[in-house]
């Protein structure tokens, strides 16, 4: 029996690939194990959308020419975002030669193939699709969790925010039918799924590449109708396709979570400009500040940059001032990383490493005690929690998340992992509640 052991970075869609990769190996016999030091093949899900994510994997598969040496029949696979960019690609090769086989986001269903292909000829075997506009929708997963799931609604992106690879990676924007989309996620609730999380890099324009036009908001409405699916998410949304029409789904479909995250990058307008992100300040804010209006107990998260080229100290104190006035529940925050292919890693005015940090720092130090404020005024209230996991430190203490997204701990027995339980919230930090089952 051959044993497989993956790594994953990345993003929730690299996750979702996994999960499609671990079954199509399990269906030809193959076995996961989580010890690299007893697999027959390692393999490594790549993500590009920062240096160190790119320099984490090159340092983890530099570390495996050591096991190669060892068992010169170890098979070395690479696929993921890194896969796609062919710099990057030929780059990896020509430093790692312990590595076999190459494969991109496109193709993980000919995985067993390219493995049969490089046992039968010993040779190296690269094969990765550029051309991004097919979709490879036939392909089943081994989720992770039974309770959850992440479900493909589109690939790729058309946006080109002039920092980000992932319109390189993951190719032009093209949506899956309304109807393959429904039938997984009845296969779901059937199977006893409870959660859906949608996934795309901009899901608020799905439907644009389909022959039946169907907006994002009637996509959701179809499935709120699914019997067994108690609660629906997703991921990500760009604020210039924000709809109105968004947000009377969230006050009408009983299922879709209030929770909202929606990537503003910056608060100064002139940089948002050189990210080509096509929104103002004030036009996020007054998204936010309608969706509030209509959803009062929304959370709302972000993804912030700091540090693009030719950020100032003015621009990044507008940043600062949007987030006081948005009042993030939390924020994903990330220093702007080069990424070479895109327009801003052209830019000559890079920010020295040194106030990147600092910003970064001062940035935390606004967000954090937002974030804490918003679960403080969760104090006292009653939260429906989906059951999720067993603690690490403590088997009797459970963990789960609440409709707005937050994580909770709180007393319980394993074998309620999976429901979903009403949770008194009794203390809170800045990152997690605690609450009692009530
Ligand atoms: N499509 C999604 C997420 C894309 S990647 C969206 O647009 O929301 C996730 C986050 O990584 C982005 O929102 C951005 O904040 C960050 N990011 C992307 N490229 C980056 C770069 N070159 N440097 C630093 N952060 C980056
Ligand atoms: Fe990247 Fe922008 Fe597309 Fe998100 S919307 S994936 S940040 S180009
Ligand atoms: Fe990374 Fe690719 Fe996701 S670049 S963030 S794994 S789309």
């Amino acid at each position: 029996m051959m044993k497989f052991h993956i790594s994953t970075f990345g993003c929730q869609m690299n996750e979702h690939d996994t999960e499609k990769i671990i079954w199509v190996l399990e269906k030809i016999g193959y076995q996961q194990t989580n010890n690299r030091n007893e697999a027959d093949i390692i393999i490594f899900n790549t993500c590009a959308v920062r240096k160190t994510a790119e320099d984490r994997a090159f340092g983890q598969l530099g570390e495996l020419q050591d096991l190669k040496r060892k068992n010169p029949d170890l098979i070395i696979a690479v696929c993921g975002c890194l896969m796609q960019k062919e710099e990057i690609r030929d780059y990896f090769l020509s430093k790692h030669k312990h590595i076999d086989i190459v494969f991109g986001t496109n193709n993980i269903h000919k995985l067993p193939q390219l493995i049969d292909r490089h046992l039968r000829t010993g040779d190296k075997v690269i094969d990765v699709i550029e051309d991004t506009r097919e979709i490879s929708d036939n392909i089943d997963s081994n989720r992770k969790y039974s309770y959850k799931a992440f479900v493909d609604i589109m690939y790729g992106c058309n946006n080109f925010c002039s920092y980000c690879i992932v319109p390189y990676t993951r190719g032009r924007e093209r949506s899956r039918s309304v109807k393959s989309i429904i039938n997984e996620v009845e296969n779901l609730a059937q199977t006893g799924c409870k959660e859906i999380t949608l996934l795309g890099q901009n899901v608020n324009s799905y439907g644009k590449t389909l022959e039946e036009k169907t907006t994002f908001s009637q996509l959701l409405a179809l499935l709120n109708k699914i019997e067994g699916i108690e609660r629906i998410r997703f991921m990500t949304s760009h604020p210039k396709d924000f709809s109105d029409e968004l947000i009377e789904a969230y006050k009408s479909l009983d299922k879709l979570c209030n929770h909202l995250h929606l990537p503003v990058q910056s608060g100064s307008n002139r940089i948002l400009k050189l990210m080509n992100r096509n929104y103002t300040k004030e036009q996020y804010l007054e998204r936010i500040y309608k969706l509030r209006e209509e959803i009062p107990d929304i959370a709302i998260t972000t993804d912030i940059i700091v540090g693009f080229p030719g950020e100032t100290e003015e621009d990044f104190e507008e940043t600062l001032d949007l987030i006081k006035k948005a009042k993030f529940d939390s924020a994903f925050t990330f220093l702007y990383s080069i990424r070479e292919g895109t327009n801003a890693a052209k830019m000559t005015n890079q920010i020295p490493d040194e106030i990147k940090h600092d910003r970064f720092q001062r940035l935390l130090d606004v967000l954090y005690p937002i974030g804490l404020e918003s679960n403080k005024r969760l104090i006292k209230t009653v939260q429906k929690v989906l059951v999720e996991e067993i603690s690490k430190n403590d088997e009797n203490i459970l963990s789960g998340r609440t409709e707005c997204n937050k994580l909770v701990h709180f007393k319980g027995s394993r074998d309620i992992i999976g429901q979903i339980v009403d949770v008194e919230i009794t203390n809170v930090k800045t990152f997690t509640l605690e609450g009692r089952m009530v």
